[in-house]
């Protein structure tokens, strides 16, 4: 069967024939670009050819991405000395033999295999004990969250001792919940994915521990994730990532700038040098007694608020590098000198004075490097990005230099476990496993 276009569309490929119980897909756009060949078995894809006119422009990942579509093994096989043989395990192809002097009795062939790749993710750095299963490093199967917020709430920000002793509470029933919704066994998994840093060390420890338990009673390999590659990584479940890129991430603990220039290279071009972005939202929030967690309360505020106060641009120089702790103490002081004074305070104004300078600082920030690093595509990450005034600001400036940007879909911008499975997808590929002696660690250093 042919899926699109048709064989004489492949004039610039070498001549085939496609048997009734074969099919081909090919892939067009002004022209045909590629195609790719196969058996469609009833438990497992061949694939007989597949060939693409220019190997950059992602539309070999496209032919594959169509066939794992079907759930089943997929099997091939390629010349030894072929470069595709790395592209092949690029996409999660594992050697299961070698054929030997296969083509024109003198080259070997790999035979190759594709199984579909589970990863149970397990995420307990902070206030969320989320577990996860993702499909081929992109597919959410399920997450499931039990969220301390309300337990926090009354203390205006996250209490560690009681974070960890709720985490070793919830885990198991995560677990069993999402076993139930997924149906799916521990069994199937191909790997377990914990996140290891940073965090706090009791919760971290609470994650650690049973990702170990699993490994070692049901023989998986185990992974440790950087909880700052979840948050980038979590980009790869809506669009996947494209090289070199810059990620932007914005969280309760972190304001970084990080350069990419391939999965897993991680360049920290420019880091605030003293409060994180989410802190200073929490905190507003706090002392103006309005609950944690603060972003998503002042973001609500300033919809309805005016630019009164105009605060001065902050850290207005030609580093990569943000500020946050001035602004926070002057609105300490702020609200703090009002009410000695017995005066209402606008919040809304107050919260919209906030987000125009905390943002325009990210903004210009994000500009200069990208402008200076010529780069082209941007992401943002982590909890503050769920922030649509800060998506907003983004885009136009992003439109403004031509640049592509990718936001995170909103339920993986705050802390979960399928971001962790998503990051981990690219260290299973690579082989890159953990023993028991796994510790956690609470340093913010990207690798
Ligand atoms: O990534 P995340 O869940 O946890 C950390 O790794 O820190 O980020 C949590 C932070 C909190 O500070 C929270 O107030 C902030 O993200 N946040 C927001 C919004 N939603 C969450 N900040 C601004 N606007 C939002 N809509
Ligand atoms: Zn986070």
């Amino acid at each position: 069967m042919i899926i699109e276009g048709t064989l004489k569309d492949l004039k610039k490929f070498k001549e085939i024939t496609v048997d009734n119980n074969e099919d081909i897909l090919i892939y067009k756009e002004k022209e045909v670009m590629g195609y790719v060949h196969y058996y469609n078995n009833v438990d497992y894809i061949e694939i007989l050819n597949i060939e693409v006119l220019d190997k950059r422009n992602g539309i070999g990942t496209y032919l594959l991405n169509y066939l794992k579509e079907f759930n089943k093994k997929i099997l091939l096989e390629v010349n030894v000395n072929n470069d595709a043989t790395l592209f092949y395990k690029h996409h999660g192809f594992k050697i299961i033999n070698t054929r030997e002097k296969y083509y024109n009795n003198k080259d070997d062939a790999y035979v190759m295999e594709f199984n579909n790749i589970y990863i149970l993710a397990i995420e307990t750095s902070c206030d969320e004990t989320s577990m996860s299963i993702i499909k081929n490093g992109n597919v959410d199967i399920h997450t499931s969250t039990l969220s301390q917020i309300e337990l926090h709430n009354k203390y205006g920000g996250v209490v560690p001792e009681l974070a960890s002793r709720s985490h070793l509470e919830a885990i198991t029933i995560v677990l069993d919940d999402l076993l139930t919704a997924s149906n799916m066994k521990v069994e199937d998994m191909s790997a377990i994915a914990v996140t290891y840093a940073p965090g706090l060390l009791g919760s971290l420890l609470v994650g650690i521990e049973f990702a170990k338990t699993l490994s070692f009673v049901y023989d998986k390999p185990l992974i440790k994730v950087h909880h700052l590659a979840g948050h980038i990584y979590a980009n790869n479940l809506t669009n996947k990532l494209k090289f070199p890129l810059l990620s932007l991430i914005v969280s309760g603990g972190h304001t970084n700038l990080v350069k990419m220039n391939q999965d897993y290279h991680f360049e920290v071009i420019g880091e605030t040098l003293d409060d994180a972005i989410g802190e200073v939202y929490d905190k507003i929030s706090r002392v103006l007694e309005l609950g944690y967690p603060g972003g998503p309360i002042i973001e609500k505020l300033a919809l309805d608020g005016t630019d009164t106060y105009k605060f001065n641009k902050i850290m207005n120089d030609e580093t990569y590098n943000f500020s946050y702790s001035g602004i926070k103490s002057n609105i300490i002081n702020l609200v703090h000198d009002e009410k000695q004074r017995g005066n209402e305070i606008n919040k809304n104004d107050l919260a919209k004075s906030f987000e125009v300078v905390a943002i325009e600082q990210l903004v210009r920030k994000t500009k200069l490097a990208l402008t200076n690093l010529e780069i082209n595509n941007l992401i943002i990450a982590g909890g503050v990005s769920a922030n649509k005034y800060l998506r907003k600001e983004m885009q136009k400036m992003a439109n403004e230099i031509n640049v592509s940007l990718t936001v995170p879909d909103f339920k993986y911008t705050t802390d979960n476990a399928s971001m962790i499975g998503a990051a981990a997808y690219p260290l299973y590929l690579n082989g890159d496993f953990e023993d028991f002696t796994l510790n956690a660690k609470s340093s913010k250093q990207l690798y």
